[in-house]
């Protein structure tokens, strides 16, 4: 079968590897589709970071690179393994993709996302969804409704990003919400904060990005801070308080520093953007408005609520996919346009069956 496969920095191939074998307690999945996600391209950019590199093999998985990639996708089960009894061929399923110890629990009230050696399907082994089919074990593989087109299933994934920075923020309908950034993890975000009764603030520079949250509705005011000046506007939508809550999903230390400037006293601000480098913030503001400056990483049983929201019809997926290409055009038409013309897309998902 076809496959996308990282060797090194700059050097992902697309080429044939054996079809993987649907071992006890697994589930074989036909991939749909797949995203390509930010940590793709910093892999391929300034990898290996998640990745094991070659002769490296993960602590869990055993793995190192040439691995598989992808991690946002979905797909319809072609076969089950022994012992797996609670899903059926043909169901359509999205992955929640970690590698994660045998012996942590993975149940309600268990921070497994935080357990040591933690990793991704799709960055530290076993398979990826940028390949025609993958073997993942039942505890990951989660069914969804018929209804949801298979192409925007593959973006349950970082919507279950935004659905658990939205619960590690605490906010509750009613309350205001500043989104630092507009990229594919801000909007989605954004989406959960609506479908959960708050008033949303996004702040964003690109021009797609920017028509992308007009034209999905998923934001109710739309700032671009080189036109209007960030501060007066919140303040005035706020009334002079500040906003409940502020979510920094841009990597920009200064988007990080305005967030801080226009929470509330006594508000939350939720970093979920990854930092490749030490970032700078007012401590004296935290000390001063007793901010809550909190991080937030993946997923910790999200996945039910999340793919509720998109069966209920309160997130539509449907706007955010910008592009849809074949596994052999990845690199061209995949990531070299995200890379060096990210204005013209929003999520760009790929269908290795194609
Ligand atoms: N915590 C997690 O679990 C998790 C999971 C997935 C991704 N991430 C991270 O979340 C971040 C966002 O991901 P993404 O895919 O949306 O990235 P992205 O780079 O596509 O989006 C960032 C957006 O910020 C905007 N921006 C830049 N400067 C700005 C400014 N001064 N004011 C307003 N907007 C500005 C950019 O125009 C861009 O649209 C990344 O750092 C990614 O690695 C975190
Ligand atoms: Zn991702």
């Amino acid at each position: 079968m076809k496959a996308a496969r990282f060797y090194d920095k700059k050097d992902i191939r697309i080429e044939d590897i054996p079809e993987p074998k649907v071992e006890p307690g697994t589930v074989g999945i036909d991939v749909a589709w797949c995203g390509i996600c930010g940590t793709d391209l910093h892999e391929f950019m300034e990898g290996p970071i998640f990745i094991p590199p070659c002769g490296h093999p993960h602590p869990i998985s055993g793995e190192s690179a040439p691995i598989t990639m992808g991690h946002e996708f979905s797909g319809v089960v072609y076969e089950v393994g022994e012992g797996v009894d609670d899903i059926e061929v043909g169901q359509h399923v999205v992955v929640e993709p970690y590698i994660i110890a045998d012996d942590v629990p993975t149940d309600e009230g268990n921070n497994y996302h935080l357990s040591e050696n933690m990793n991704f399907i799709g960055l530290g082994g076993r398979g990826g969804g940028l390949s025609e089919k993958i073997a993942v074990k039942r505890r990951w593989v989660h069914p969804i409704s018929n209804d949801i087109p298979l192409d925007q299933a593959a973006l349950i994934e970082p919507l279950a990003v935004g659905y658990h920075a939205f619960v590690r923020s605490g906010a509750k309908e009613g309350d205001v919400a500043l989104v630092g950034g507009g990229g594919p993890i801000g909007l989605l975000l954004s989406s959960v904060l609506k479908a959960k009764g708050l008033t949303v603030i996004l702040t964003e520079l690109s021009k797609a990005r920017k028509d992308k949250a007009h034209e999905s509705g998923v934001a109710d005011y739309i700032l671009d801070p080189t036109e209007v000046d960030l501060k007066e506007e919140v303040m005035k939508i706020t009334e002079g308080r500040g906003v409940d809550v502020a979510f920094e999903c841009s990597s920009v230390n200064k988007v990080l520093d305005s967030l801080v400037e226009l929470t509330k006293p006594a508000g939350v601000v939720v970093i979920v953007s990854i930092w490749s480098h030490p970032a700078s913030i007012s401590v004296h503001s935290v000390v001063m408005k007793e901010l809550d400056v909190r991080g937030t990483i993946g997923y910790v049983n999200n996945h039910r609520d999340t793919i509720e929201l998109v069966e209920q019809g309160l997130v539509n997926l449907e706007p955010f996919i910008t592009q849809r290409i074949q596994l052999d055009d990845l690199i061209s038409e995949g990531f070299e346009r995200l890379i060096h013309n990210n204005e013209s897309a929003v999520k760009i998902i790929v269908n290795p069956n194609l």
